[in-house]
């Protein structure tokens, strides 16, 4: 980048216009520069406050209209270019979307401590193997994973990572509804989706111990004799490094087959402007950042956001905890700074349920706004310059959906667990 430092640049005399050019250039620089800073603080604030909840989750788009309020042509209209924010297990995989996550479901739950899970498999696939037993219809499951279990004991750590996989895979064979197994002496409830999970675990957790084994460890022993020889020696810090790295290449893997997949924390994200129709975020940047975001850090999120939509372009958030046990530090701060946007342009309303579940809107630079956040379901935000035909359309639309909406209190969904989850190849 050509800055005012450039000493060619600074010798040669310049017309004033050039040299006026210049000191603008340069002063977007700094500007950009600041902006980085900023963005890049506000990224380690949502990593650090972000708490990593991903097990259960995973909705799927009608979910998100059940629980926004908005219909999904509102949602995902055809044609339109939409940036998701937070998806871990990739379940929304529809044309036009981008989902953003700084961090997979994968890489979430990756087994680092190799010993525990290894304490626990046994019992774990004896368990499965009892209540597959026990029952006529998955008989052939238990056969397969005792076979499993077997070739484990026989191959050791070679044959980790394969058998990992097939136990996943396996899980597609569970059956669809929700039986209650008979295991030895105790009579135990066992749902489809905990015997998923339980397989799932042990699947990941042996192809993670795989990847410990045969790729991690062994590159940082390399990594530590190269830096031995240097004189120098490996840090905590990079020792980290080496592993998230070596996880995030194995783990964050790309399986949706409409969608994009980036690896990003909003705000900080790598996209042009004015790219997007539409932005969601469903149970992400709302519910474990917001409370405890100041009126500059709520400032640059609405900038950022502005940036990225289209004229005309929504961005929809949900939900809106501001209960005291999520601990909402300063509603005012969300308002003040929801209130100065669209001062300056933008606009901005809240969709609420009222216990019927019948809707209503709230705007911006209504008397009550602050109140009413405590009662929100999703915020909306509107693009600077937005026509007052889309947002009646918007509104319209919204007001006439008229599904009931799921209860917002679990923050889990099951859907991301159901059996049929299966493909979960890299
Ligand atoms: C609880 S899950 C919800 C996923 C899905 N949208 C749903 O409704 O089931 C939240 C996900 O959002 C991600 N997330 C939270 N804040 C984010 C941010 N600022 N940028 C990118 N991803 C974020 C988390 O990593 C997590 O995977």
């Amino acid at each position: 980048m050509q800055t005012l430092k450039n000493s060619e640049n600074m010798r040669r005399p310049r017309a004033k216009k050039q040299t006026r050019r210049d000191i603008d250039q340069a002063g977007d620089e700094i500007r950009a520069a600041e902006r980085d800073a900023v963005l890049a603080a506000l990224e380690q604030r949502v990593l650090d406050l972000d708490a990593p909840q991903k097990a259960l989750t995973g909705r799927p788009p009608e979910k998100y209209a059940l629980e926004s309020g908005i219909p999904l042509d509102e949602l995902f209209p055809e044609d339109a270019r939409i940036l998701n924010i937070g998806d871990p297990w990739q379940k929304l995989d529809l044309p036009g979307v981008t989902s953003i996550d700084y961090e997979s479901g994968e890489e979430a739950e990756f087994v680092h401590d190799p010993e525990a899970f290894l304490g626990w498999a046994p019992e774990a696939f004896q368990t499965l193997i009892n209540i597959f037993e026990s029952y006529q219809e998955t008989k052939d499951l238990a056969t397969k994973l005792a076979q499993y279990f077997d070739q484990l004991k026989r191959e050791g750590i070679d044959s980790f990572d394969r058998v990992g996989q097939n136990i996943i895979t396996l899980t597609s064979e569970l059956p669809k509804e929700n039986p209650i197994r008979t295991v030895g002496d105790h009579s135990e409830i066992m749902l489809t989706v905990d015997l998923w999970h339980t397989m799932q675990r042990l699947g990941r957790g042996l192809r993670d111990i795989w990847l410990i084994d045969t790729v991690i460890e062994p590159k940082i022993r390399e990594e530590r004799v190269a830096r031995n020889l240097a004189g120098k020696h490996l840090s905590v810090e990079e020792e980290k490094r080496i592993r998230d790295s070596i996880i995030h290449d194995n783990r964050f893997v790309r399986r949706m087959k409409q969608a994009d997949l980036i690896k990003a924390a909003f705000p900080n994200v790598p996209f042009d402007n004015h790219s997007f129709d539409r932005i969601t975020a469903s149970w992400s940047i709302s519910t474990h950042v917001f409370p405890v975001m100041s009126n500059i850090d709520f400032r640059i999120y609405w900038e950022e956001i502005d940036r990225l939509l289209k004229k005309d372009g929504i961005c929809m958030m949900w939900p809106i905890y501001t209960r005291s046990d999520f601990g909402f530090e300063n509603i005012s701060s969300m308002s003040d700074s929801l209130y100065e946007y669209y001062s300056s342009g933008g606009d901005a309303c809240l969709v609420i349920f009222d216990e019927d579940g019948n809707k209503s809107i709230v705007w911006v630079d209504q008397a009550g706004f602050t109140g009413a956040i405590d009662d929100a379901a999703t915020l909306v935000i509107f693009a600077r310059g937005t026509s007052s035909e889309t947002k009646n359309r918007f509104i319209e639309k919204t007001l006439a959906f008229n599904e009931t909406k799921a209860s917002t209190d679990d923050e889990f969904s099951t859907t991301a667990s159901l059996p049929d989850d299966t493909d979960t190849s890299n």
